[in-house]
């Protein structure tokens, strides 16, 4: 076999990025947006849009992290950033509706003018969506409209795909539906499986979770005089 003929061997070596979104200029904040961030799991994007706030490309500061499970990593890692955070454990509500009336007061309480869902691992409701209309985005780890749901990589291995990725998108009540505000692409790999696929796609999810929370505040802001809290 000729040299270099075997061409997954040679990304199998040096995976590429397939396609991500070229980072411009940051957009400016003044005041800096006054983000919430909800998350279950272990946090590693909630610290993206720490280090993407704190290296000043995104203007914001994070008045509240929400977890939902006393023991998540994205507690600890709030705990060491110093981002103010508060416990609402699901168990302790019998409805969807009540934990997100619980969510929507503590947002309001902290002066959140937008919330980012990083790996929250609930299905909201209208309490919330409407509470924060047009000022709410979900982090999933595929390409939507593709494999939207629980194990997002899983469905993209299964399938076969060759190229999977991760949106950010405007949440609305159909689960993973809403538009699209920026995706980033990586390649499928025939060594994958769902660990090493997964790894591929957090490395873009930490680069594009800050950037669509940048474009999300251009439009947050352009119709800022428009949302009053109530
Ligand atoms: C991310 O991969 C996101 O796409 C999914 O949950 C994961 C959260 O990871 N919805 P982390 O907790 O930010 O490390």
């Amino acid at each position: 076999m000729p040299a270099c003929s075997d061409t997954s061997q040679i990304l199998e070596q040096d995976p590429p990025e397939l396609i991500v979104p070229a980072i411009g200029a940051w957009p400016q904040f003044s005041p800096p947006l006054r983000i919430g961030v909800m998350a279950s799991g272990s946090g590693s994007n909630l610290e993206a849009l720490y280090k993407a706030t704190s290296e000043g490309c995104l203007e914001a500061s994070l008045q509240l992290l929400i977890v939902n499970n006393p023991r998540c990593g994205a507690r600890e890692r709030a705990e060491r950033l110093q981002i103010p955070c508060q416990l609402i454990d699901h168990r302790q509500h019998s409805t969807r509706e009540s934990l997100d009336h619980a969510l929507v007061s503590a947002f309001r309480a902290a002066d959140v003018e937008a919330v980012v869902m990083a790996g929250w691992m609930r299905i909201v409701t209208p309490v919330l969506i409407d509470a924060y209309a047009g000022r709410l985005i979900n982090l999933h780890p595929s390409l939507l409209p593709a494999f939207k749901g629980l194990d997002a990589v899983g469905q993209a291995l299964a399938t076969g795909v060759r190229i999977a990725g991760c949106s950010v998108h405007h949440v609305q009540a159909d689960v993973d539906s809403g538009a699209v505000i920026a995706q980033a692409a990586v390649p499928v790999l025939a060594s994958d499986d769902a660990a090493t696929l997964a790894r591929r796609i957090q490395r873009q999810e930490h680069r594009l979770l800050p950037w669509a929370t940048a474009l999300a505040g251009v439009e947050w802001r352009r119709k800022g005089q428009a949302f009053v809290q109530g």
